[in-house]
């Protein structure tokens, strides 16, 4: 090597697909999350540490649920449940989801237990269904904003691309709330995709939605279904947070509709993480009657099996209906609609507003008021501070809004943190908005700049708001 001359970097040895996946930024929830992971509250031993208040975890009712996971019949073990099983979900558990979606889902008929799929959590669910969907370079189209999770899910095994259809909170003529989706909406987003040369396949739809709690009305959703089918789209609808729900308005889950326009594109997905608090236990359902889906969903399983104990004891929980419906359901909707109150009056004491919702473990609040510029730099720089303050919530840039200022605050905790957040919140907006940001921002600046969805994001107009998935080839954009 000549003077001077730099050391070449050692090849990692990455095929040029794995370079892409090891190159692939982080989204800003998984970045909060990490912070938080290195520095978590704790109010005995990290007192001054990061409230979490970012990530959509229900931690309200772990003391019911322990109780009743500890109890003589959840302690059973054969020889069969150590042992390989049916790739599909062992079919005892399979009957159990089936009988419990029956009921809980309100379906007027049956539900076919052989047309389910048992995988490691619902981000399972979204990378095995969209690689068995789409081509890489195809498009699915979704509303913004929307769980940014999904972009990674179907990105990093299929390739896929979002095609978003953005909502805003200004109410127009045609609407009745803010972030309304209407079928207008799609259409133009679906002409636009293919107007860039993108091959739309698909339509997310999660409902109740993340990050708005809002709930989509029977009709609305039945024409999305009539809009998927006149463009033969497939349609992924996310109903993890189904039985959630909590306020007056009605959730029509797509397995209660009598029929559907196109059952073969019609897929569903609900899982354990959030209606039964159990993120930690990685349990997602596929329900789909297209039997060509499911064999290649099925060859993907493999890769995404649950433990045989662990389809066990939650056959038993959910066989259980007595402690659920006296017991689990009530409790758990009775603190979701505490904690809800808690957060969204300390936040209405400062001001701040929320979009109405019924559904969900969290608020969609309007922080536009505290911008210095309502741009999403200032939606970061709001960001830092708050997580100077030492309190973890998540921008809406997270959630590839289009509109800079909102924020989402997940309230399915204690009381005591509820407050302590409010707290922390109080004294950074009243005391702290005008001082310069903590330290911690300039440290971590570098990660802001390969994020996936706020690269280029940042002091953009709407138009480009979405160049930052540098990954991504095509993205339909308004
Ligand atoms: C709408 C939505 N879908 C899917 C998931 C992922 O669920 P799981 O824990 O089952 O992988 C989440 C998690 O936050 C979510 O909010």
């Amino acid at each position: 090597m000549a003077d001077g001359e730099a050391a070449a970097a050692p090849d990692p040895g990455l095929s040029a697909r794995g370079a892409g996946i090891a190159g692939s930024a982080k989204g800003l929830l998984q970045k909060g999350f990490d912070m938080y992971v290195r520095d978590p509250f704790d109010a005995a031993h990290n007192p001054q540490g990061i409230l979490n208040f970012g990530t959509s975890e229900n931690k309200l009712c772990f003391d019911i649920i322990q109780e009743r996971l500890v109890k003589p019949d959840m302690a059973y073990l054969e020889p069969h449940l150590l042992q390989y099983s049916d790739t599909q979900g062992i079919k005892s558990f399979r009957e159990e989801i089936a009988k419990f979606l029956t009921e809980y889902a309100k379906a007027p008929t049956a539900l076919d237990p052989d047309h389910f799929i048992v995988l490691n959590g619902c981000c399972a669910v979204f990378a095995t269904l969209s690689t068995v969907l789409c081509d890489p370079g195809d498009g699915y189209l979704i509303p913004t904003p929307y769980y940014g999770g999904i972009n990674s899910k179907t990105w990093l095994y299929g390739g896929m691309q979002p095609v978003h259809v953005p909502l805003f909170s200004e109410v127009t003529n045609e609407e009745s709330q803010p972030f309304q989706l209407t079928i207008e909406k799609l259409e133009t987003a679906h002409q636009r995709a293919i107007e860039q040369g993108i091959r739309v396949r698909a339509l997310i739809l999660i409902n109740p939605h993340n990050p708005l709690g809002d709930i989509y009305p029977a009709q609305l959703l039945k024409e999305c279904l009539d809009f998927a089918h006149r463009h033969k789209l497939h349609v992924i609808m996310d109903e993890i947070y189904m039985l959630s729900v909590y306020g007056d308005t009605t959730f029509t889950s797509i397995l209660s509709l009598e029929s559907l326009p196109d059952p073969d594109r019609t897929h569903f997905m609900w899982g354990f993480s959030k209606d039964f608090g159990m993120c930690g236990i990685r349990v997602g359902v596929l329900y789909t009657r297209n039997h060509e889906v499911r064999k290649a969903v099925n060859q993907l399983a493999v890769f995404h099996g649950c433990p045989g104990p662990v389809q066990y004891v939650l056959s038993q929980f959910l066989r259980d209906r007595e402690w659920l419906d006296n017991v689990f359901f009530p409790t758990n909707k009775r603190r979701l609609k505490e904690a809800q109150n808690i957060l969204v009056d300390g936040l209405a004491e400062m001001g701040i507003p929320v979009l109405k919702s019924s559904g969900g473990l969290y608020v969609w609040a309007d922080f536009r008021k505290f911008l210095k510029s309502q741009t999403f730099e200032a939606e970061m720089d709001l960001w830092w501070k708050i997580l100077g303050e030492k309190l973890l919530i998540s921008p809406g840039k997270a959630f590839c809004c289009y509109e800079p200022g909102w924020f989402r605050l997940v309230f399915s905790d204690s009381i005591d943190k509820i407050y302590l957040c409010i707290q922390r919140l109080q004294q950074m907006l009243r005391d702290k908005i005008d001082e310069p940001i903590a330290s911690s921002h300039e440290e971590n600046e570098h990660i802001e700049l390969d994020d996936e969805t706020s690269a280029n994001y940042i002091n953009t107009s709407v138009d480009d708001v979405s160049e930052g998935y540098s990954h991504l080839k095509k993205i339909a954009v308004f």
